[in-house]
């Protein structure tokens, strides 16, 4: 019989802060699609492929974390949730309190956030305000909120997020047998590099199990984890925070990243970089993504393939390795992004009368 995948806190419980007794807030997030990229890997000479984590219940990898973090929060006895977003955060927080029975409050950048994302949020019903400042200044208040009044901080400072956001790299060794040579991710607020890398350090060694004693290694090796981040956004590249963060990819519009020292010791300790692309690259790269290989993500979430190309372009990505790369949001979050041609006009839809002739005629199809 098919196995019905449980979430990421039953498929990993064994390397996850949790017991038997813990009552789990799950929508079935995690076990998403390992797609093989015919193109990209076409395009390299490796064998790329992309974690689509727009699969998950609210269209983004930001569940892999929250319901470890909403877990811990019913564990905590909190009555309220609150967390800072650029978006999905907010959208995955707001679902996953709806399932814990708490109430949420989100806080985004006014007018910086994507209409699916805010609809999301709404829709689950949080209490969303939008504050007259950008992500970092957002995360600044649910921060002191958190220390300072009853209410649960469901960032990735909190470390429950990171600990549920490592079952993306244990998802990749699973799938493929073994961890791929690179890994390639966009960074905004440095959460999810830091996750996979403690995901794919804690699949290579021995592991002391809590619950479950000693656990073998999975792997046999780590990848080189490769980061990039908006051109406009990318303070890691800079070597110092960005006040004034600013790219049409608001997902990652993060000047102030929170996990910068993890960010920093993935890059680091697995032999790789953190990079800038930009806009334009960005959507260039999205495009790719929906026009070549079929998967539709958000402008974001583009930035991981964004960089990988401009690397192959200037001949710095080896032929002849696996290559992982997360797209970690869906393309329905922000679809504006597909109705503009690369020149940046609008796409117009072709209006045709109710007659199969001209549609016929307007299609070049000749009859049989
Ligand atoms: N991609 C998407 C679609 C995101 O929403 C985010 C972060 C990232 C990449 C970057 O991940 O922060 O772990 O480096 N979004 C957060 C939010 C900040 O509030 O939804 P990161």
């Amino acid at each position: 019989m098919a196995h019905q995948w449980r979430g990421v806190i039953r498929e990993y419980a064994e390397r996850l802060p949790v017991t038997e007794a813990t009552t789990v807030i799950t929508l079935g997030e995690g076990g998403t699609p390992l797609v093989h990229a015919q193109k990209l890997s076409e395009l390299t000479g490796s064998q790329v492929y992309l974690k689509v984590e727009g699969m998950n219940p609210t269209g983004s990898f930001k569940d892999r974390g929250m319901t470890m973090a909403m877990t811990a929060a019913v564990e905590a006895g909190a009555k309220a949730v609150v967390c800072a977003s650029t978006g999905n955060t907010s959208a995955s927080a707001a679902a996953y309190a709806t399932a814990a029975g708490l109430k949420c409050a989100v806080l985004v950048p006014e007018g910086k956030i994507s209409m699916g994302k805010l609809s999301q949020a709404i829709a689950h019903g949080a209490t969303l305000l939008q504050v007259d400042g950008n992500f970092d200044n957002c995360l600044d208040i649910a921060r002191k909120l958190g220390e300072s009044y009853p209410v649960f901080l469901v960032n990735s400072v909190n470390p429950a997020r990171i600990q549920g956001q490592k079952t993306g790299a244990f998802e990749v060794v699973d799938s493929l047998g073994d961890a791929p040579d690179i890994h390639v991710l966009p960074v905004g607020n440095a959460g999810n590099i830091s996750a996979y890398w403690k995901g794919y350090k804690e699949y290579s060694a021995p592991y002391e199990s809590a619950t479950a004693g000693t656990l073998p290694a999975v792997s046999t090796k780590t990848p080189a984890m490769w980061g990039f981040q908006a051109a406009g956004a990318a303070p890691f590249v800079a070597g110092h925070p960005i006040t004034e963060p600013d790219t049409i990819a608001t997902a990652i519009r993060i000047g102030n990243p929170a996990s910068w020292d993890t960010a920093i010791a993935a890059r680091d300790e697995s032999g790789g970089l953190i990079e800038a692309v930009t806009d334009e690259e960005i959507l260039d790269a999205h495009r790719w993504l929906s026009s070549k290989e079929g998967v539709f993500v958000e402008p974001g979430s583009a930035a991981g393939v964004a960089g990988l190309i401009k690397k192959h372009a200037a001949g710095e990505v080896p032929t002849g390795k696996t290559i992982v790369i997360t797209v970690t949001g869906h393309g329905l979050k922000d679809p504006q992004w597909a109705l503009r041609t690369a020149d940046g006009s609008e796409v117009q839809p072709v209006k045709v009368p109710n007659d199969v002739v001209t549609v016929a005629t307007e299609l070049g199809l000749d009859a049989r």
